[in-house]
Parts: structure tokens; C-alpha cells; sequence
């Protein structure tokens, strides 16, 4: 039997540092044995456990799209002792990633409907994986309608800004773009204001067939999901991602569970519906 802590070696291969404040950067892994990449099967949505020798495990979001292939790609906020690591760590370096763990956004209730993806921050990682999957040929036309209503501090803090730009220029996605605040951004041209406020403006009302994909800092999903309600989005339609502190990733040591659930197992990914059952400890 496969040991399940046993990390897969990877190799960086590109770094990009994502925001103006250089604390977000993307590390994209290509696999030391090309092999390991038919182990790393994912799906949008699911997270991995980045090992950095020497300092420990962080839980981190896949960032890329499983329609990407040949390497893997995370965005990485510096934050304490192994994100600060990672962030020294450069090009051509190896280190493990153990995963993919964890549940995914409900690709298979998610076909043939509108998906409104909403985002803040540097929580934007899976949802990008998630519009990139979309929008690939071969899957676009499973799904209806795609917005995006997404939204950082400045116009500098906004994540994959080129890509932003490009799905902005296309007409299979509408795409809702703010900033807090666009002050010293003459040029900026798209929205500003908070998620919040932008989501009422601009997203479909809620309906059977739309689904929400929420995740952001907690700031933002206290005041979206009013905002969801009044819209008339069902509880089962509001779908979330959980950060809770995790260790082993995989059910075995008890430190992120809910109740009698386990976030790294059976989530980080739970509608509305389910955590309104759950104790409120998220
Ligand atoms: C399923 C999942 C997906 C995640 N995806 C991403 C991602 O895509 N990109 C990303 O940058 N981060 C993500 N995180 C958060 C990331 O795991 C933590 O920031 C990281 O573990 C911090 O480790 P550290 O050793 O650098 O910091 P530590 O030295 O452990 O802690 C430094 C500070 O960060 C706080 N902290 C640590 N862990 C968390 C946490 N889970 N939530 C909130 N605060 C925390 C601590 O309280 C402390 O103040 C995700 C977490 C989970 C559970
Ligand atoms: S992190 Fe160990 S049980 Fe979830």
C-alpha cells in the first residue's frame, strides 16, 4: 500500500510574484519523475500539502486547471514559517507535494447550469483553476453562463492580472473585476467598490439552475451572503471553501474537524446548506 504522507518530489520551474506588495507569489512544479504527474490527478477545487524540507506542510489550493498539463501551479501568501520559506525558494529547487486531497467544487450538479464564481483576495487560487477548466474547448459548453465578480484591495493586489485581462476581452464569460480603491490608477477601467456591492450590481438572480462559488476572506463571505439571499440564491446553491488549520490532510489526526467533520476529508468544499448543520467553529 501506497504510504499517503510520502510527498511526490517536484522541481520549480517558475516563479511569479503576483502582487504589488511581492507577499503572493506562483510557483509552478514540473514532476522530478514525468511518471508521478498520472498519481496527481485533481480536480478543480481540491488542495495539496506543500513540503518544504526542514520546515513542515502547508495545505495550499491548486491553482492550476487539470486541462493544464505538465506541471502543477500554487499561489503562495507569505505569511509564516513555511509560506516565508517557500518564498525563498528559487528556480530549479525541489521539494514534495503530497495530495491531491481533500473534495472539489460539484463539477458533476455544476454541468449545464450558470456559475457565478466570487472572489476576494488572494483566495482566488482554486477559483481560477476552476475558470480555466471552464473555459477550456473541450468543457465551455457544459456550462451555461459564467460571471466573475472578483475584487481586491488596489488594482496591484489583484492576482494573474494578464489572464484577468484576457477572459475581460472574451464573450463566454462576463467577467466583474473591483477595487476597494483605484486611487493613484488613472487607467484603471473596470469596477470599484467591494465584492459585496459589485455581486448585487452585476450577478444573475438566483435560480434553479445558478450555483455561487464563494471564497474569500471572511470579511467578504459575512457580507455576501446577504447579499446571495436577497438575490435569491437557495442555501444549496451557495457553494464555499474552507481554510481551517490543517496537519496531515488526509482524516488521520483530528485537527481541523467540525463536529464530527473532518474539513481536509470531507470538504474544504461544503455548500451553504451543509455548514448551516455544522457548529460554527469554521
Ligand atoms: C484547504 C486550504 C487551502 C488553502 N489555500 C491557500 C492558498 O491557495 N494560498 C495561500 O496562500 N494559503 C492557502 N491556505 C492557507 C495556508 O495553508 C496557510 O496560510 C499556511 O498554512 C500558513 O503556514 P505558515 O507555516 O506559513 O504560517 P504559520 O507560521 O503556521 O502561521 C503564521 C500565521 O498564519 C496564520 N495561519 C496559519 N494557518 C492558517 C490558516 N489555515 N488559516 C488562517 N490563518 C492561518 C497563523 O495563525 C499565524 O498568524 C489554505 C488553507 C487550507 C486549509
Ligand atoms: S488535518 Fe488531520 S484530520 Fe484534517
Amino acid at each position: 500500500m501506497e504510504n499517503p504522507y510520502l510527498p511526490i518530489p517536484v522541481k520549480i520551474d517558475r516563479v511569479t510574484v503576483e502582487t504589488e506588495d511581492r507577499n503572493q507569489k506562483t510557483f509552478r512544479f514540473v514532476y522530478v519523475n514525468p511518471e508521478d504527474e498520472n498519481r496527481f490527478q485533481y480536480k478543480a477545487g481540491q488542495f495539496a500539502e506543500l513540503s518544504v524540507t526542514g520546515k513542515g506542510e502547508i495545505p495550499i489550493g491548486i491553482a492550476s486547471s487539470p486541462t493544464e498539463k505538465g506541471f502543477v501551479m500554487f499561489t503562495v501568501n507569505k505569511v509564516g514559517l513555511v509560506s516565508s520559506a517557500l518564498h525563498d525558494m528559487v528556480e530549479g529547487d525541489v521539494m514534495g507535494i503530497r495530495g491531491p486531497l481533500g473534495n472539489w467544487y460539484p463539477w458533476e450538479v455544476l454541468e449545464g447550469k450558470n456559475v457565478v464564481i466570487i472572489g476576494g483576495g488572494f483566495a482566488f487560487t482554486t477559483l481560477r483553476s476552476s475558470i480555466v477548466m471552464m473555459l477550456d474547448p473541450a468543457n465551455r459548453k457544459k456550462f451555461r453562463d459564467i460571471h466573475v465578480v472578483y475584487g481586491a484591495r488596489t488594482p496591484g493586489m489583484l492576482l494573474y492580472r494578464d489572464e484577468l485581462a484576457a477572459w475581460e476581452a472574451r464573450d463566454d464569460i462576463k467577467m466583474h473585476i473591483t477595487v476597494d480603491s483605484a486611487a493613484g490608477h488613472p487607467d484603471w477601467k473596470y469596477n470599484t467598490g467591494f465584492v459585496p456591492a459589485i455581486t448585487e450590481a452585476k450577478a444573475p438572480k438566483g435560480d434553479p439552475d445558478t450555483y455561487a462559488i464563494v471564497c474569500g476572506p471572511p470579511v467578504m463571505i459575512k457580507f455576501t451572503q446577504p447579499v446571495l439571499d436577497k438575490l435569491g440564491y437557495a442555501r444549496d446553491h451557495i457553494i464555499m471553501s474552507l481554510e481551517n488549520r490543517m496537519k496531515c490532510g488526509i482524516g488521520m489526526c483530528g485537527r481541523c474537524n467540525i463536529g464530527n467533520d473532518f474539513v481536509c476529508k470531507d470538504g474544504p468544499v461544503f455548500t451553504l446548506e451543509q455548514l448551516n448543520t455544522m457548529p460554527k467553529e469554521y
